[in-house]
């Protein structure tokens, strides 16, 4: 059975999703539809024999010529979009699966309601976190499993996800976005720790969180010169309305059935200026290890000053690389790299057989919890304790500073170079 996918969002997700579904069978690309006509998108999808890619001005005109919704348009149209598709299903339009990129809402509110529609429609989801596929981590732990089994598992894992900041001035928006690198960022991190400490074979969220604490900065974009660039590029005004570029923080665990407790801590950041997008993820448990990093590749490639004026495309070698010459790390398959590929194999098995992906929407609004957490620990420079009924009540309605566009009340913002 061929399952049909209708795309809503025609921006650079989608376009990487693409890539990833050309090395994906069962799966064909039958409508797309987004804010501007997705054009290239289409001519990507005909090309490459992926579907019909027809594109509608609606979701509404979308909606019954598809099996799947994909939704990968922008953070802040999430839950309209879901009670458009909600509605529709009421209607009577058949639905095999949802899917979200991440992050599932801004806050808990939002999740929450996206959780509610979907379970209300009773149409299975797919909460896509890429970086849990990563075939570098599925090979870890299967590799580590007879290790793990025997030693104990992992008790700290250590995630990053960094880069020199986002391709659209929405992400910089905090109001827009949701906020700053911890709320586009932070849920990569949160989840690949989460998962990597969790012993394979058993339910995602068999590890409960037990507490969070966590730092925001605002250490490169908040300097004169690059908020003057922000400005400039994406009429973004970071003196008013200034959103975090650096987070850390620690996550602590406790296993349901142990008791064992473990670590992940996480970093992110807007403010790599290297080669392009790293991701840095290390575990340690009694006796043995394991570490990847996606700026590693077998390919390398140099291109000295002379040569450099005739380079065309810096991102063709790596997501969000910043530069064009010297020696630049080059990765031939990242829509494979980064589990795009797997996270859609996923979603077509568990969509086929009637049921959740690994990541449900629920599994998505707990990434929500452990970020508000994060934003609230940073905010009040204390530990969070999620193990307080109390704390996990004001969670449900919490917004953090920033994305309410105070994050002036938090963050420093210098005046002079
Ligand atoms: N998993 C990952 O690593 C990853 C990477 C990038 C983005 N994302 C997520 O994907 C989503 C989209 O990000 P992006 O990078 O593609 O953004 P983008 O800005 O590149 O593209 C957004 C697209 O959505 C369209 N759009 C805007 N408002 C819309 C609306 N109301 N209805 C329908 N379409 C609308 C825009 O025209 C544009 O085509 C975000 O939620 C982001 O967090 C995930």
């Amino acid at each position: 059975m061929t399952l049909r996918y209708g795309i809503i969002g025609g921006g650079f997700i989608s376009q990487f999703h693409l890539r990833a579904l050309t090395q994906v069978r069962g799966i064909e690309v039958a409508g797309l539809t987004s804010r501007t006509r997705p054009e290239a998108l289409a001519t990507y999808v005909r090309d490459n024999q992926l579907g019909a890619g027809v594109i509608y001005d609606t979701v509404e005109a979308m909606l019954p010529h598809v099996d799947v919704v994909a939704i990968f348009s922008p953070n802040f149209c999430r839950v309209a979009t879901m009670e458009i598709i909600a509605a529709a299903v009421r209607d009577g339009i058949q639905l095999r699966g949802l899917i979200v990129e991440k992050p599932l809402g801004r806050n808990m509110s939002e999740a929450r309601r996206i959780v509610d529609l979907a379970r209300e429609i009773a149409v299975p989801t797919a909460y896509f976190e890429n970086q849990i596929h990563m075939k570098m981590l599925q090979n870890a732990r299967t590799q580590l499993a007879g290790v793990a089994a025997a030693m104990g598992p992992l008790t700290l894992a250590r995630s990053s996800e960094e880069h020199a900041g986002p391709h659209n001035g929405w992400f910089w928006d905090p109001t827009q976005q949701g906020g700053g690198v911890l709320s586009d960022m932070g849920c990569h991190c949160l989840a690949v720790g989460w998962y990597l400490l969790t012993p394979l074979g058993s339910d995602v969220r068999r590890l409960v969180p037990q507490s969070v604490s966590a730092h925001v900065g605002l250490l490169k974009w908040g300097l004169p010169k690059w908020r003057s660039e922000l400005l400039d590029r994406f009429g973004v005004d970071y003196t008013a309305t200034p959103a975090e570029d650096f987070a850390t923080g620690m996550v602590t665990y406790k296993d349901a059935t142990t008791g064992a407790i473990s670590k992940a801590q996480f970093t992110v950041s807007w403010m790599y200026d290297k080669q392009g997008l790293r991701l840095l993820v290390d575990g340690l448990g009694p006796g043995y290890a394991l570490e990847a990093n996606s700026l590693r590749s077998p390919l390398e490639i140099f291109i000295g000053d002379a040569a450099a004026a005739r380079v065309a495309d810096a991102e063709m070698a790596l997501e969000k690389a910043t530069s064009s010459q010297g020696l630049l790390a080059i990765q031939p398959n990242e829509a494979d790299l980064y589990g795009y590929t797997d996270e859609n194999i996923d979603a077509r098995d568990a969509f086929t057989e009637g049921r959740d992906a690994l990541l449900n929407f629920e599994y998505g609004l707990e990434i929500v919890r452990l970020t508000m957490a994060a934003y609230m620990s940073a905010e009040t420079a204390r530990v969070v304790d999620l193990t307080d009924p109390a704390t996990i009540a004001a969670l449900e309605t919490y917004i953090p500073l920033i994305q309410q566009g105070r994050g002036r009340e938090l963050l420093h913002i210098t005046d002079s170079d």
